[in-house]
């Protein structure tokens, strides 16, 4: 029978950021879509909702933004499972062979999974396009924020993003990119949960506590 041992794989840090970034993605598509939806409707001004809404928004904005840049800082000082490199697994010969047979194993070409301690290659991969899409949120969020100080600092380190599009277009962006997050999170815990079950190694209660079993000789 194989020997497994606990091992301490998702540092503080890497855990913190998942979710305060699943609590403040939660609470800026809640507000953003009724920022969205009620721009489009004649509701009582005096009741200030749409104010308070802009205003977590922006908080849980501010506290996202804060959260996505020290995960890209940890990616060049925390250990191996959160390195940089787990993002990247096609630019290594190890991460090319773990990613071909992870994506037989997800079209049913193969029974088990390859072993990985940290991410699996696929996941690490789509997290990259994840990371790319916060970017895409936070670039587009700002750039609209900015508009209500024309010339201040904000609206100057973000007026580059306007060469992708007007407002409206920017606006559009960031409220798809929303859907594309969402949808994305579905089948994350799905796929998440399949690994716990499939490999045995406490994939779910990993991203709470850090630890993970792992077999003996890893
Ligand atoms: C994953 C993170 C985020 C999600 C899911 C999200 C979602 C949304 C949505 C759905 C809207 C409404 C768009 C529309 O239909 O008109 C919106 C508006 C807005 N968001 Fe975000 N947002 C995120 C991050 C941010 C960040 C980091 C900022 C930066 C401060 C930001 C600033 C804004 C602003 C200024 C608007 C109002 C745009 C307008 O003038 O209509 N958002 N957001
Ligand atoms: C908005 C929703 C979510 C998003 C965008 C998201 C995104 C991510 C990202 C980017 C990572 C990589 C972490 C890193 O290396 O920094 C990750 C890992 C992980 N997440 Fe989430 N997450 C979400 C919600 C959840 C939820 C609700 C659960 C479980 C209840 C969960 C379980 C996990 C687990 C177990 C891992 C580590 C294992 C792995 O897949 O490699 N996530 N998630």
């Amino acid at each position: 029978m194989e020997k497994l041992v606990a091992k301490y794989v998702w540092e503080w840090p890497v855990r913190i950021v998942h979710w305060v970034n699943f609590l403040s993605i939660l609470t800026l598509s809640v507000t953003g879509i009724y920022i969205g939806w009620a721009k489009t409707l004649a509701h009582d001004p005096s009741q200030y909702v749409m104010g308070w809404m802009r205003f977590v928004h922006f908080v849980a904005g501010y506290a996202f933004t804060i959260s996505v840049i020290s995960r890209i800082c940890w990616a060049f000082v925390g250990n191996e499972y959160a390195n940089w490199r787990t993002f990247v697994p096609w630019a290594f010969k190890d991460g090319r062979k773990n990613m071909k047979e992870t994506f037989l194993f997800y079209v049913f070409a193969r029974p088990r999974p390859p072993h990985a301690v940290g991410h699996n290659a696929m996941a690490g991969a789509a997290y990259l396009w994840v990371f790319l899409l916060y970017l895409v949120m936070i670039c587009t969020g700002f750039a609209l924020y900015a508009q209500y100080a024309p010339g201040s600092l904000l609206s100057r380190a973000f007026g580059w993003v306007y060469i992708f599009g007007s407002s409206q277009g920017l606006r559009l962006t960031h409220h798809c990119v929303m859907w594309l997050l969402l949808a994305f999170a579905i089948h994350h815990v799905y796929s998440a949960w399949l690994m716990d079950v499939k490999e045995k190694d406490g994939c779910m209660s990993s991203i709470f506590g850090g630890w993970k079993s792992v077999h003996e000789e890893e």
